[in-house]
C-alpha cells in the first residue's frame, strides 16, 4: 500500500491529526509533527489570509527537516470567499500537504502539485471518491460513520473496500478512532494512514475551551448527535453542547444558508463537533504524549496479531 515519499520514514505512527475548525492551531500542529504524526489545521482558523500566512511561517519556522510534515485544510466551496487568496499563500509557502473538503478544484490540485505538495481530499461516499480519484488527488480520506464534524453514514469496512477498488493512491480512514489498536486495525483493513480528529481535541495544546474538553471526558458514543442543524450538512456534535446553547438536540432543521464557518463562525463556537470515539477519551495529555501513546499501542497491537492465528486449523 502506498505511503507517499513525503511521509516515508518521518512518522512514528501512521496517523494524521485531522484539521478541526476553532480547535487546531500552531502549537497542536508543531507538537504533533515533532512527535511523529502529521499535524494539520484549517486555514479558516485564522480570521484573515494574512493571519493564515503568519501561522504558516510560524509553523515552518518551528519544525525541522526530520519532523513529520504538516498540512492545512482548505474548504473548497463557493461560500468560502478566501479560497483564491488562501491558495496563493499556500502555494507561496509550499505547504507540504493540502487537505480539501466539501468540493474539488482541479486548479488547486495542479497548483499544489507544481511545487511537489500533496493533495488529500475527504469523501463520504464512493461517488465523491470516484470523482476525486479522476481529478488526480494523491490521497482520499474516507470519513466514515461516527466521525466528528461532517461525517458519512457508511461503515468503515464497506468504505475502505469500495474505495480501494477504484483508487490506488494513499487511502486514509477517519471516524471514531482514538487508540493505536484501532489504527492497526484500520491498516489491516487496507488503510495507509488514519485520520484522527476528536482524540486530538482532548489535548493540552488544542484550542478547545475548558468546558468543551470537559465534555469530551464525560461523553460516550451515545452522547453524540448526527444533525444537519449546525451547518446544513449532516455532522456529529456533542448533544450536551446543543442543549447548553439552548438548542433542541433532536431538531433536524438545517440553517437557511450552508455554514462551514466560512460565513458565520459563531454557530461552531458553542455547538461542538465530536465523533463517537469520545468514549475512549479519559485524559487531556500534551500532544507529544498522545502521539507516543498511539505509537506504542499501534506497535503492541501489530506485535500481538500473530496470536490470532494460534488456535486456528492449519
Ligand atoms: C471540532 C471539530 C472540527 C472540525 N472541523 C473541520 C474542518 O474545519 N475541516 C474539515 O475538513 N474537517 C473538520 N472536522 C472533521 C475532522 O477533520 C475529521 O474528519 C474527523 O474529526 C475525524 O473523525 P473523529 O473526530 O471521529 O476522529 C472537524 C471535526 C471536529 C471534531
Amino acid at each position: 500500500m502506498p505511503m507517499p515519499t513525503l511521509l516515508s520514514g518521518r512518522l512514528t505512527v501512521p496517523a494524521v491529526a485531522a484539521p478541526m475548525f476553532l480547535v487546531s492551531g500552531p502549537d497542536l500542529v508543531v507538537e504533533t509533527c515533532r512527535a511523529g504524526a502529521v499535524g494539520t489545521f484549517p486555514a479558516l482558523n485564522q480570521r484573515t489570509t494574512a493571519g493564515y500566512a503568519d501561522w504558516l511561517d510560524e509553523i515552518a519556522g518551528r519544525l525541522g527537516p526530520d519532523t513529520a510534515p504538516f498540512g492545512v485544510n482548505i474548504v473548497v466551496h463557493r461560500s468560502n470567499p478566501r479560497l483564491e487568496a488562501d491558495l496563493q499563500v499556500t502555494v507561496d509557502r509550499k505547504v507540504p500537504l493540502v487537505i480539501t473538503s466539501l468540493g474539488l478544484n482541479r486548479d488547486l490540485i495542479a497548483a499544489v502539485h507544481s511545487y511537489g505538495g500533496l493533495v488529500f481530499h475527504d469523501v463520504t461516499s464512493l461517488k465523491f471518491a470516484t470523482k476525486a480519484a479522476e481529478a488526480g488527488v494523491d490521497g482520499l480520506i474516507a470519513v466514515t460513520y461516527g466521525a466528528g464534524g461532517h461525517a458519512g453514514l457508511i461503515s468503515p469496512f464497506a468504505a475502505l473496500h469500495e474505495i480501494r477498488r477504484i483508487f490506488s493512491g494513499t487511502l486514509l480512514l477517519g471516524g471514531a478512532m482514538a487508540t493505536g489498536a484501532q489504527i492497526a486495525a484500520a491498516r489491516l483493513m487496507g488503510a495507509d494512514l488514519v485520520y484522527v480528529g476528536t482524540r486530538f481535541m482532548a489535548t493540552h495544546e488544542s484550542l478547545a475551551v475548558p468546558r468543551q474538553k470537559q465534555m469530551l471526558l464525560e461523553a460516550q458514543a451515545a452522547d453524540i448527535v448526527y444533525t444537519p442543524a449546525v451547518s446544513g450538512v449532516p455532522g456529529n456534535f456533542l448533544r450536551a453542547s446543543l442543549a447548553a446553547a439552548g438548542r433542541d438536540p433532536d431538531d433536524l432543521t438545517p440553517p437557511e444558508n450552508l455554514n462551514f464557518g466560512t460565513t458565520d463562525a459563531k454557530a461552531w463556537k458553542d455547538l461542538w463537533a465530536a465523533g463517537q470515539g469520545v468514549g475512549a477519551i479519559d485524559d487531556l495529555p500534551v500532544a507529544a504524549e498522545l502521539v507516543a501513546r498511539l505509537a506504542s499501542e499501534y506497535r503492541a497491537a501489530l506485535a500481538a496479531a500473530p496470536d490470532f492465528l494460534h488456535d486456528l486449523r492449519a
